[in-house]
Protein backbone atom coordinates (compact mmCIF):
# COMPACT_ATOMS: atom_id res chain seq x y z
CA UNK A 1 0.00 0.00 0.00
CA UNK A 2 1.36 3.44 -0.94
CA UNK A 3 1.50 6.54 1.40
CA UNK A 4 -0.70 9.32 -0.85
CA UNK A 5 -1.34 12.81 -0.03
CA UNK A 6 -4.82 14.04 -1.49
CA UNK A 7 -6.29 17.51 -1.49
CA UNK A 8 -9.66 17.77 0.65
CA UNK A 9 -11.85 20.96 0.83
CA UNK A 10 -14.08 21.23 3.57
CA UNK A 11 -17.27 23.42 1.73
CA UNK A 12 -19.10 26.48 2.55
CA UNK A 13 -22.18 24.85 3.09
CA UNK A 14 -20.11 22.42 5.41
CA UNK A 15 -18.25 25.12 7.25
CA UNK A 16 -21.88 27.15 7.85
CA UNK A 17 -23.36 24.31 9.38
CA UNK A 18 -20.53 24.26 12.16
CA UNK A 19 -19.43 20.69 11.47
CA UNK A 20 -15.87 21.14 10.56
CA UNK A 21 -14.67 19.12 13.39
CA UNK A 22 -17.43 16.21 12.68
CA UNK A 23 -15.26 16.09 9.59
CA UNK A 24 -11.94 16.26 10.47
CA UNK A 25 -12.43 13.42 13.00
CA UNK A 26 -13.66 11.20 10.57
CA UNK A 27 -10.36 11.55 8.51
CA UNK A 28 -8.36 10.93 11.29
CA UNK A 29 -10.93 8.13 12.60
CA UNK A 30 -9.83 6.85 9.41
CA UNK A 31 -5.87 6.78 9.59
CA UNK A 32 -5.47 10.16 7.36
CA UNK A 33 -3.50 12.89 8.86
CA UNK A 34 -4.26 16.38 8.38
CA UNK A 35 -0.54 17.55 7.30
CA UNK A 36 -1.87 20.74 6.00
CA UNK A 37 -4.58 23.10 6.36
CA UNK A 38 -6.24 27.23 6.39
CA UNK A 39 -9.19 28.87 6.28
CA UNK A 40 -9.84 30.80 2.97
CA UNK A 41 -12.65 32.78 1.59
CA UNK A 42 -11.76 31.73 -2.50
CA UNK A 43 -11.83 34.86 -4.41
CA UNK A 44 -13.90 34.03 -8.11
CA UNK A 45 -10.91 34.32 -10.20
CA UNK A 46 -9.15 31.18 -7.02
CA UNK A 47 -12.24 29.23 -7.71
CA UNK A 48 -12.08 29.62 -11.53
CA UNK A 49 -8.91 28.71 -11.58
CA UNK A 50 -9.48 25.47 -9.10
CA UNK A 51 -12.13 24.18 -11.36
CA UNK A 52 -10.59 25.05 -14.81
CA UNK A 53 -10.90 21.36 -16.10
CA UNK A 54 -15.18 22.21 -15.31
CA UNK A 55 -15.47 25.45 -17.68
CA UNK A 56 -17.48 24.33 -20.31
CA UNK A 57 -19.97 22.25 -17.76
CA UNK A 58 -23.23 23.86 -17.56
CA UNK A 59 -23.05 23.94 -13.90
CA UNK A 60 -19.83 26.19 -13.68
CA UNK A 61 -20.93 29.14 -12.83
CA UNK A 62 -23.11 27.53 -9.77
CA UNK A 63 -20.31 25.49 -8.71
CA UNK A 64 -17.89 28.99 -8.87
CA UNK A 65 -20.98 31.04 -6.87
CA UNK A 66 -21.21 28.39 -4.26
CA UNK A 67 -17.40 28.05 -3.69
CA UNK A 68 -16.89 31.56 -3.17
CA UNK A 69 -19.99 32.00 -0.99
CA UNK A 70 -18.21 31.81 2.33
CA UNK A 71 -15.40 30.20 3.69
CA UNK A 72 -14.03 26.94 2.87
CA UNK A 73 -11.13 24.89 4.76
CA UNK A 74 -8.46 23.44 2.03
CA UNK A 75 -6.06 21.03 3.40
CA UNK A 76 -3.82 18.16 2.65
CA UNK A 77 -4.33 14.68 4.15
CA UNK A 78 -2.28 11.97 3.92
CA UNK A 79 -2.09 7.88 4.35
CA UNK A 80 -2.12 4.88 2.90
CA UNK A 81 -4.12 5.07 -0.62
CA UNK A 82 -5.90 8.77 0.93
CA UNK A 83 -6.95 9.24 -2.49
CA UNK A 84 -9.54 6.65 -2.72
CA UNK A 85 -9.91 6.43 1.62
CA UNK A 86 -11.05 10.22 1.43
CA UNK A 87 -13.56 9.44 -1.76
CA UNK A 88 -14.60 6.58 0.24
CA UNK A 89 -15.37 8.48 3.12
CA UNK A 90 -17.03 11.41 1.10
CA UNK A 91 -19.31 9.28 -0.72
CA UNK A 92 -20.61 9.88 -4.26
CA UNK A 93 -20.71 13.46 -5.37
CA UNK A 94 -24.91 13.37 -5.39
CA UNK A 95 -25.26 12.97 -1.37
CA UNK A 96 -28.75 11.60 -2.42
CA UNK A 97 -26.82 8.88 -4.41
CA UNK A 98 -24.31 8.89 -1.10
CA UNK A 99 -24.02 5.20 1.21
CA UNK A 100 -24.91 6.07 4.60
CA UNK A 101 -22.18 7.22 6.80
CA UNK A 102 -20.54 8.98 4.52
CA UNK A 103 -19.99 12.90 5.06
CA UNK A 104 -22.23 13.70 1.77
CA UNK A 105 -24.71 11.46 3.12
CA UNK A 106 -24.87 12.59 6.92
CA UNK A 107 -24.26 16.80 6.55
CA UNK A 108 -24.83 17.16 2.28
CA UNK A 109 -28.05 18.80 1.46
CA UNK A 110 -27.85 18.53 -2.82
CA UNK A 111 -25.18 17.78 -5.48
CA UNK A 112 -24.43 21.75 -5.63
CA UNK A 113 -23.62 22.06 -2.01
CA UNK A 114 -21.81 18.65 -1.17
CA UNK A 115 -20.03 19.63 1.74
CA UNK A 116 -16.42 18.60 0.70
CA UNK A 117 -13.93 18.01 -2.27
CA UNK A 118 -11.09 15.55 -2.94
CA UNK A 119 -8.62 14.97 -5.67
CA UNK A 120 -9.79 12.17 -7.79
CA UNK A 121 -6.03 10.85 -8.87
CA UNK A 122 -3.05 11.03 -7.71
CA UNK A 123 -2.10 13.97 -10.92
CA UNK A 124 -5.31 15.73 -9.61
CA UNK A 125 -4.07 15.55 -6.36
CA UNK A 126 -0.50 16.64 -6.77
CA UNK A 127 -2.05 19.94 -9.07
CA UNK A 128 -4.56 20.85 -6.37
CA UNK A 129 -2.24 20.52 -3.69
CA UNK A 130 -0.12 22.81 -5.08
CA UNK A 131 -2.10 25.35 -6.13
CA UNK A 132 -3.14 25.94 -2.53
CA UNK A 133 0.07 24.96 -0.62
CA UNK A 134 3.71 25.89 -0.98
CA UNK A 135 5.75 22.49 0.12
CA UNK A 136 7.24 24.83 3.36
CA UNK A 137 3.47 24.74 4.53
CA UNK A 138 3.27 20.51 4.35
CA UNK A 139 4.00 19.17 7.89
CA UNK A 140 4.28 15.33 6.99
CA UNK A 141 4.20 13.28 10.20
S1 LIG B 1 -16.53 14.32 -9.91
O1 LIG B 1 -16.79 13.42 -8.80
O2 LIG B 1 -15.57 15.38 -9.56
O3 LIG B 1 -16.12 13.57 -11.08
O4 LIG B 1 -17.90 14.96 -10.17
P1 LIG B 1 -18.36 15.78 -11.38
O5 LIG B 1 -19.74 15.33 -11.67
O6 LIG B 1 -17.36 15.72 -12.48
O7 LIG B 1 -18.44 17.23 -10.79
C1 LIG B 1 -17.35 18.10 -10.79
C2 LIG B 1 -17.55 19.13 -9.70
O8 LIG B 1 -18.74 19.87 -9.94
C3 LIG B 1 -19.66 19.72 -8.87
N1 LIG B 1 -21.00 19.58 -9.45
C4 LIG B 1 -21.93 20.53 -9.42
N2 LIG B 1 -21.91 21.76 -8.91
C5 LIG B 1 -23.06 22.50 -9.05
N3 LIG B 1 -24.17 22.06 -9.67
C6 LIG B 1 -24.20 20.84 -10.20
N4 LIG B 1 -25.31 20.42 -10.84
C7 LIG B 1 -23.05 20.01 -10.08
N5 LIG B 1 -22.74 18.76 -10.51
C8 LIG B 1 -21.48 18.52 -10.11
C9 LIG B 1 -19.24 18.49 -8.13
O9 LIG B 1 -19.58 18.58 -6.75
C10 LIG B 1 -17.75 18.50 -8.32
O10 LIG B 1 -17.14 19.37 -7.39
P2 LIG B 1 -16.02 18.84 -6.42
O11 LIG B 1 -15.58 20.01 -5.64
O12 LIG B 1 -14.95 18.25 -7.29
O13 LIG B 1 -16.68 17.82 -5.55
Amino acid sequence: MATERTLSIIKPDAVAKNVIGEIESRFEKAGLKIVAAKMLQLSQEQAEGFYAEHKERPFFGDLVGFMTSGPVVVQVLEGENAIVANRDLMGATNPKEAEAGTIRADFAQSIDANAVHGSDSPESAAREIAYFFEDSEICSR
